[in-house]
């Protein structure tokens, strides 16, 4: 532990607060700490000490906030993640996404752009094979052949082994873990390409749907004057052996909220066409999409972020 100084006088004639009081918290960081977090705690003790003065922050307001937070920490649980959630209202995950993917954008033969993944998925979505549904016990007249094929972005060549792990709500708006009438692990399925890099499977054309809004996520919409309403879109995180991991989403380009989703995910390389499909039995729609992927040489080459080939091995426990 560093040694603490206690805070100087101060003359309150020329400053309204002390000024030295953010550095001595800054500097009260120990020598053991590594060089990362001593960088990132200082700059957000920094960044919370400036606006907390900027804008005078009574005790009654801080309460409001601590309050916030710890009502999502009690609300949270393996079914629901509210500290995600209220991340997600501020635009964080998203502004973390584009960050660690800033390289990923929507010019051709770039990787497929990524988006948020949000607080539904979950491990251990069932191992389907391909041509199979991941609906279950759900009549509807939107029913959608998914298609396409998992390639590398530089070479073009087929993904083989690639792993798509995908996943959306029901025509209700709610994900099965939300929902008691859904089964288990419905509308959920993992697909592993082959040789040549194709996938397919039947899912359902999605439906905008309003994230939860009953707790502290929902109090801040409100205060804002904001909707809790996301686009109609379908999740996906795509793994393979060599590749950098894509979380991305696919919008339906018909959806309501494109222009103002709750949780600022939309890109436009992921707006998609759900086709009207003909002739087959099994499905009313057609969604065609081809994945690009960049190898972890690649993504190093061409200085894109994000997880490194060994934090990628621990994706499928821990994301
Ligand atoms: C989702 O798309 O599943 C989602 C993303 C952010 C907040 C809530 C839900
Ligand atoms: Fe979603």
């Amino acid at each position: 532990m560093a040694a603490h100084h206690p805070v100087e006088a101060v003359d309150h004639r020329s400053h309204k607060f002390n000024p030295h009081f953010t550095e001595t918290v800054i500097n009260a960081t120990g020598p053991n700490a590594t060089p990362r977090v001593r960088k990132i705690a200082a700059s957000l003790i920094q960044h919370i000490h400036d606006f907390a003065r900027e804008n005078e922050i009574t005790i009654d307001e801080w309460l409001v906030g601590l309050e916030l937070m710890n009502e999502a920490g009690r609300m949270s649980n393996d079914r629901r993640n509210e500290g995600q959630l209220l991340c997600d209202v501020f635009g964080l995950e998203s502004l973390v996404d584009e960050i660690t993917y800033k390289l990923a954008s929507d010019a051709k033969d770039e990787p497929t752009a990524t988006a948020i993944l949000g607080p539904f998925w979950r491990e251990e979505a069932p191992q389907k094979k391909m041509g199979e549904t991941i609906v279950s016990g759900i009549e509807s007249k939107d029913r959608t052949w998914m298609h396409g094929t998992v390639a590398d972005f530089r070479t073009g060549s087929p993904v083989e082994g690639a792993v798509l792990d995908v996943w959306h709500t029901a025509p209700n708006g709610l994900y099965e873990q939300q929902d008691p009438d859904q089964p288990e692990y419905n509308l959920r399925g993992r697909f592993t390409t082959g040789k040549d890099g194709k996938y397919d499977f039947y899912c359902l054309k999605p439906v905008p749907y309003p994230i939860p809004f009953d707790g502290p996520a929902g109090k801040v919409l409100q205060a804002l004057d904001r909707h809790p309403y996301r686009p109609a879109h379908i999740h996906f995180i795509l793994t393979a052996p060599g590749y950098k991991p894509i979380v991305t989403q696919l919008f339906d380009r018909q959806s309501k909220y494109l222009e103002d989703d709750a949780v600022f995910a939309v890109k436009e390389s992921l707006i998609m066409d759900f086709k009207p499909l003909e002739g087959n039995p099994q499905a009313e729609f057609d969604l065609e999409m081809d994945f690009k992927m960049a190898t972890f040489e690649d993504a190093k080459k061409h200085a894109q972020a994000g997880p490194t080939e060994e934090s990628a091995s621990g994706l499928n426990v821990k994301i």
